[in-house]
Parts: structure tokens; C-alpha cells; sequence
């Protein structure tokens, strides 16, 4: 995603990469940022100090995968009031609160998926929750790269909150992420997560709402990275005219 983020920067007319991070002793430290993103160098060298790059007109995006890292980064743009816009999943219950605590200090996006597409789908998915009756069964099946290191998905996680959202229900409770062995009949309201990892795929997210006798599933495929870090780059835009606050791709897009 830092390889997109700069490329796509590098061709935009009104963006401009200040800065660039790698963990310290990462081997890409010290190397222009353009050229690793692969194309022409930028005349920016990756870095491996945040807190020395970071000013408050800067938008700091974190796609590190590290939700510490993450937690650092959010720190360091809410202690100088530098905007933040976090694209990293995976944390925990304890570290999702401080993220939301450290990000509600400055202007702030965080969104678990960045794709327009998925941000209409997790509207259409609350709708559908909501619409449909209670003998509708909702199961999630998400699919993976398999370099991904959490599991399930934060997206997969999103629309589970949006099922539960539609049917005014606690999803940390109804929430079921693994079946093995004889767990005996589903109960109505649970609601399933499955996360299959293969190949270089971008991220598939199907919701399946199964009734008696008929079934409606709500599907969305990224074909490539581009959009994921295309939105990325358009809530970026887009926090830099707001006041403090945390957003979602939701209010990035207006809905
Ligand atoms: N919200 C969205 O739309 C969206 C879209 C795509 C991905 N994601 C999420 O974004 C994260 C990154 O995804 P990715 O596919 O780009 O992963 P990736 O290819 O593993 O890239 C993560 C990068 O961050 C670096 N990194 C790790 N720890 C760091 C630290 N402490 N300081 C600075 N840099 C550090 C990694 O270095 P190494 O090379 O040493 O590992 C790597 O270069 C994941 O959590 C993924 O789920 C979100």
C-alpha cells in the first residue's frame, strides 16, 4: 500500500509525499521512496523516525500492518495536530480504544477499507439486515492474499458491526469466527465469519443473508490494490479541510 500511496502521489497534481517511513534497520531506509515504489525517485528518502518528519500541515497515513506501529504513528500526528488517515487492521479490542481515543484528538480518518465499493456495501448490508425478517441467517466468507496476517478481515469485522447495526444487535456477542466439530445447529442470530487465504488474491467479501427457501448475497471483488489506495488518497484529501474529529470512508464519501 506504500508503494500505491506514492506512486499514485507522484501522478496526482495536488498531493505531495513530504515523508516515508520504515520500521528502523529495515533495509529500504535511506532509499528514495519513488524508486522503491518502482517509476521515477522523488527526491524523498525513507526514513525511520516518525517523530522527526512529522509536521502539523502533514497528513501522516499508516498502512503498516502493525497495529503498535499504528498506535505510535497515531500518537505522534495527535501530539503535533498533524491529520491522520489509519488504513491498518488487525488490532485488538484495547488497542482499537486508544487508536479511537489517540485519533479523536486531531482530524482523523480510520477505515478498516478504503474502497468505495465496500463503503456502499456496508451501507446496502445495514439496510438489508434491517429489511430482512428475523429467519434470515447472515454469514460472512471473505478471501485473501495469502500474505495477510490477520484474520478475519477488519472489513469482514465492519460488516459484521453493519449486520449487527440493521438488526440493533451487540455484535461482540453474536459474533461466531470459527466452527469445528460438533457445535450443533446454529442459533438465529449468530453471525458467521469465515476468512479463506489464497493466492494473490486483492480481497473478495460476499454477505449472505439465508432464508427458507431463498437467499440473497451481497458481493464485492477489488480486482486490484488501485482502489483501496485510491480512496486512501481520497479521504486524504478530504480530512484536510475538516475540523478535529474522527471520520469514516462513510463521511469521506457523504453518506
Ligand atoms: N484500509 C484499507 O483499505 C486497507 C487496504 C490494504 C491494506 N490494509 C491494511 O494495511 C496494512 C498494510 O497492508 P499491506 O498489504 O500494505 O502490508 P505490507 O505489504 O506488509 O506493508 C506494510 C509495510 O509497513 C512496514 N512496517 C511494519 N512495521 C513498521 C513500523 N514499525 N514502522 C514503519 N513501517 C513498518 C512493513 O515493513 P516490512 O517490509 O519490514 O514488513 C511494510 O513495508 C494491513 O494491516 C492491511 O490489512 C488496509
Amino acid at each position: 500500500m506504500g508503494r500505491l500511496l506514492v506512486g499514485l502521489a507522484r501522478d496526482s497534481a495536488d498531493v505531495r509525499v513530504v515523508g516515508a517511513v520504515e520500521a528502523p534497520g529495515h533495509p529500504r531506509v535511506g532509499e528514495d521512496a519513488g524508486d522503491v515504489a518502482g517509476g521515477s525517485p522523488i527526491g524523498v528518502l525513507i526514513g525511520d523516525d516518525a517523530e522527526a518528519i512529522v509536521k502539523p500541515s502533514h497528513i501522516v497515513m499508516d498502512f503498516t500492518g502493525a497495529p503498535e506501529a499504528a498506535l505510535r504513528h497515531a500518537r505522534i500526528a495527535a501530539d503535533c495536530g498533524a491529520a491522520l488517515v489509519v488504513g491498518t487492521t488487525g488490532f485488538d479490542a484495547s488497542q482499537r480504544a486508544e487508536l479511537t481515543a489517540l485519533a479523536s484528538r486531531t482530524r482523523s480518518v480510520v477505515a478498516a477499507n478504503f474502497s468505495v465499493g465496500v463503503t456502499v456495501l456496508t451501507e446496502l448490508v445495514t439496510t438489508a439486515a434491517r429489511l430482512l425478517d428475523e429467519s434470515f441467517e447472515s454469514e460472512i466468507v471473505e478471501l485473501h492474499h495469502h500474505g495477510k496476517r490477520d484474520a478475519p478481515s477488519g472489513t469482514a469485522l465492519a460488516l459484521g458491526r453493519a449486520i449487527a447495526a440493521g438488526r440493533g444487535a451487540d455484535f461482540e456477542h453474536e459474533a461466531v469466527l470459527a466452527r469445528e466439530g460438533m457445535v450443533g445447529a446454529r442459533t438465529r442470530h449468530e453471525i458467521g465469519i469465515i476468512a479463506l487465504r489464497a493466492g494473490d488474491a486483492v480481497g473478495d467479501h460476499t454477505v449472505i443473508f439465508g432464508g427458507l427457501g431463498e437467499r440473497l448475497e451481497l458481493v464485492h471483488r477489488a480486482q486490484s490494490r488501485d482502489c483501496l489506495a485510491r480512496g486512501a488518497l481520497r479521504a486524504a484529501r478530504w480530512i484536510a479541510g475538516q475540523p478535529v474529529g474522527l471520520y469514516s470512508m462513510r463521511d469521506v464519501l457523504g453518506l
